[in-house]
């Protein structure tokens, strides 16, 4: 029988500290920066726990949501309100970082079959960070959010709006700028790494992601951009065109995806 998937949010607090005992402080400070510093610093975690199941047919559910509810709220009890490193037997080795704590997570709940299978965790540091665990093996996606602004002349077709648009002929391109505040979501996967507890170094991402993709399109016409222009400057092709641009440029890391929020209604994803 075909299986639903169900996901429930659940928003908890807690403070960490980023350093590895086996280290010097000063490689901690050039590795971790201002996570380092202590005593730590807090976050408002949002936890999304999917799992999956067959529908009951006496209740309708795959499982009950109050039920679930509650086994979150008892096992986030652990971890809410306290500092990861001190208050917690899961991180006076391991490093609090939100791919250690998805993962700590994912092997607390896959020992509660009461919640059906265990789908996705996906840990969110805030609205530009978020890791993602899919399986008890040790590898994580972390899920980075960047900005840019950017102007097209978009092909006819795609502009419902305006009479003068619609009576041109489709795939025509318009005359008027079209601009769009782009939320452009970088998903990169791979193994946890022990001495770091991160899937990639953040900072070098955020760079190759500003280097590649943010300056070139940043405050710029995309029918300038010298490979756009070639193409219809849609959002499949941009989109396609992040993902080469990204693809080699990640470092140490495989891109597993690339998703680009052009409007509030149009949300476009490739994996190359
Ligand atoms: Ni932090």
């Amino acid at each position: 029988m075909a299986r639903v998937f169900l996901t429930k949010r659940i928003e908890f607090a807690a403070a960490h500290r980023y350093y590895n005992d086996a280290w010097d402080e000063a490689r901690n400070r050039a590795v971790f920066g201002a996570c380092h510093n202590d005593p730590g610093h807090g976050h408002n975690y949002m936890l999304e726990v999917t799992v999956a199941g067959e529908v009951d047919a006496q209740t309708g559910m795959v499982v009950n949501l109050y039920d679930l509810k509650q086994i979150l709220k008892e096992v986030l009890e652990e971890f809410d309100h306290k500092h990861l490193n001190l208050d917690t037997r899961y991180f006076t080795r391991m490093i609090p970082t939100s791919e250690n704590i998805a993962g700590v997570l994912w092997r607390i709940l896959s020992t509660r079959p009461e919640i059906g299978v265990l789908e996705k965790i996906r840990l969110y540091e805030d609205d530009d960070l978020s890791a993602e665990i899919r399986t008890a093996g040790g590898a994580a996606s972390l899920i980075r959010r960047y900005h840019f602004s950017a102007a097209c002349r978009p092909p006819a077709d795609r502009c419902a709006e305006g009479d003068s648009r619609r009576s041109r002929r489709k795939g025509e391109a318009v005359q008027d700028l079209d601009g769009h505040n782009y939320v452009l979501h970088v998903t990169v996967g791979g193994p946890i790494g022990g001495e770091t507890g991160m899937v990639t170094d953040i900072p070098a991402l955020d760079r190759a992601v500003q280097e590649q993709v943010v300056t070139r399109f940043n405050r710029k016409d995309l029918g300038q951009d010298p490979e756009l222009s070639q193409l219809a400057p849609t959002g499949e092709n941009l989109v396609r065109l992040i993902w080469r641009l990204l693809v080699k440029a990640v470092p140490d890391v495989r891109l597993e995806r690339v998703g680009l929020r052009e409007s509030r209604d149009a949300y476009y994803e490739y994996v190359g």
